[in-house]
């Protein structure tokens, strides 16, 4: 009913008191008891004291106080939506698994995209790396695509992980900034550790400042593995390309932005899903085998590394189509839980010693964030295929096993015995032969910091560079510590003098450093 048509009551203090009826429901408490009045505590006497026996107003305020869970540690602000991918063609020749099987079958998903650094309620105009998850449906389990738009990473070793991230937030003696990578702790991190500069020269170019996240890419950024019904085992590189084409601002316009729409890229992404206008991706796979990539001057599993797309084409496998907004911000983008370790038969790891770590890392952190071992409960987490196990109990349990047997094997016969394994249709993990002596290595194969950055800035037009250029000044200018911009400039001599010198003398800086020394020498263009 519209306002006017509403049956009030006023209380005696004037307050306004809503009243059910006809197809508006009661007020209950969590238990269904209806309740009289939601706008007075129970108190003893006209001008007295709130009872504790006010069970309503108790549980009100309870359940209000406890509505705020742990923000992610990274990846606090995001924003979600629902939507399909549609396989283009059967690629049972490269993986079993179920999605990509049959030609037009459609998979639903839930996607994610965030920033990294900033807190949940800092701005969307930040220059950041962008994340860009994507959760599959499929009829064999969630796979879910935990990616970026930017195809390389700072790191090589998931044991940094926790030291960039510390770099890259807020300083911890004095809580800014929130959301910008222009201070010292971040530069100092990145020029003490040399693999995170082909990383830094994609996030100071217009990447990380998207026009919003329609106009993004998406990369996997690990080598994964791709296993036929055979056996055999293919490389993959998974990237997601927008319909919509590329876009970012200018840093003026994001300055501008984040100052007058904060919610500038959650916006625009609600609004055109509810405008009917779907953003669309297709999927490319850049496919290798063992042999090729050993051809490579760098190593596959290196996550600092693009694989050219030169040397490997992109072949486009399908598409995804994002068409619906989330009914609940906090039920669905704030309670999904990715994980790199949501794989399916068909699809496997590599030895990558950041997805490696990775893997260890989303369910741990979800465990704590989501409050218990049950969060697959949750409709978004939820697979959408038919699912059996023996798990049971813990916080919030939603599906214990029915019947009497919770453990096998066992004795009962098929129905009243549970689910069984399926040795044809289950996962295997691909058997690659693994030896060696323990240690904390470093390969000499994941040595070359610098001729992928040098390619990347030579990749990119005049009007790029000079943003690039721009970008390395504005960060710099806003770190106090002279010997951490030096130092940054060091390792530019490394990837580009020209673009050291212009970025040097904009800094001002007193004299030009000497290039870092790097651990193998750096290849030019005509090298690769
Ligand atoms: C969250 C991507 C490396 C730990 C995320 C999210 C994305 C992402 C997209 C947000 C997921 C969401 O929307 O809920 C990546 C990429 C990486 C990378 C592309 C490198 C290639 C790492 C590493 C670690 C890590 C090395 C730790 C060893 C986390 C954690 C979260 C997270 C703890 C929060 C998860 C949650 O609370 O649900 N990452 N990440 N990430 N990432 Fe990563």
């Amino acid at each position: 009913a519209a306002l006017g048509e509403q049956k009030i009551l006023r209380g005696t203090g004037g307050e306004t008191h809503q009243v059910a009826g006809g197809e508006v429901p009661t007020l209950t408490t969590q238990v269904g008891m209806p309740v009289a009045d939601d706008q007075n505590s129970l108190k003893a006497g006209r001008r007295g004291p709130t009872l504790m026996e006010d069970q309503h107003f108790r549980e009100k305020i309870f359940h209000f106080d406890h509505e705020r869970i742990p923000e992610r540690v990274v990846h606090a602000r995001g924003f979600g939506a629902h939507g399909y991918f549609e396989t283009y063609d059967s690629l049972s020749d490269i993986t079993a698994a179920d999605l990509f099987q049959r030609a037009g079958e459609k998979t639903e998903v839930f996607v994610r995209f965030s920033t990294v650094a900033g807190n949940k309620g800092s701005a969307d105009l930040a220059r950041d790396v962008r994340g860009f998850a994507v959760k599959f449906y499929t009829q064999q389990g969630n796979w879910d695509l935990v990616g970026n738009n930017i195809p390389v990473f700072f790191i090589q070793d998931a044991i940094k992980f926790p030291d960039l991230i510390h770099a890259a937030k807020q300083e911890p003696d004095r809580g800014f900034p929130q959301a910008q990578t222009a201070h010292d702790n971040f530069w100092d991190f990145i020029s003490l550790t040399p693999e995170s500069i082909n990383m830094a020269l994609w996030i100071m170019s217009d990447r990380t400042i998207p026009r919003s996240f329609r106009f993004m890419e998406g990369f996997g950024v690990h080598t994964f593995r791709l296993v036929n019904a055979k056996g055999k085992s293919t490389f993959v590189k998974f990237h997601w390309k927008p319909k919509q084409g590329l876009q970012s601002v200018a840093w003026n316009e994001a300055v501008k932005l984040n100052g007058a729409d904060p919610d500038f890229h959650r916006r625009d992404l609600w609004d055109a899903i509810k405008m009917g206008d779907f953003p669309e991706w297709e999927l490319g796979l850049q496919l290798f085998d063992q042999d090729y990539a050993d051809q490579f001057d760098f190593d596959v599993l290196d996550a600092t590394k693009i694989i050219p797309e030169e040397e490997v084409p992109i072949r486009i496998v399908g598409r995804m189509v994002l068409d619906r907004c989330v009914d609940n911000f906090f039920a669905e983008t704030e309670q999904v839980a990715f994980q790199t370790g949501n794989i399916v038969p068909g699809i496997d790891f590599t030895n990558d010693p950041l997805l490696q770590g990775r893997n260890f890392s989303y369910l741990d952190t979800q465990l704590k964030r989501l409050g218990g071992p049950n969060f697959n409960h949750l409709p978004v987490n939820a697979p959408r295929c038919p699912f059996h196990h023996f798990q049971q109990d813990g916080h919030m349990a939603f599906h214990n096993p029915k019947g009497r047997a919770n453990y096998e094997p066992n004795s009962w016969d098929s129905e009243a015995g549970g689910p069984r394994e399926d040795p044809e249709a289950g996962f295997r993990s691909f058997p690659e032969e693994v030896e060696g002596a323990k240690g904390r290595y470093r390969s000499e194969t994941f040595a070359d910091h610098y001729s992928q950055a040098r390619q990347f800035y030579l990749s990119q037009t005049p009007v790029e560079q000079g943003h690039i250029a721009d970008a390395f000044t504005f960060e710099l200018s806003k770190v106090e510590t002279p010997a951490i911009r030096s130092r940054v400039v060091s390792h530019l001599l490394n990837v580009d003098e020209d673009l050291a010198q212009k970025v040097a003398e904009a800094l001002r800086l007193k004299e030009m450093p000497k290039a870092a020394k790097p651990a193998m020498p750096v290849k030019s263009l005509a090298d690769s």
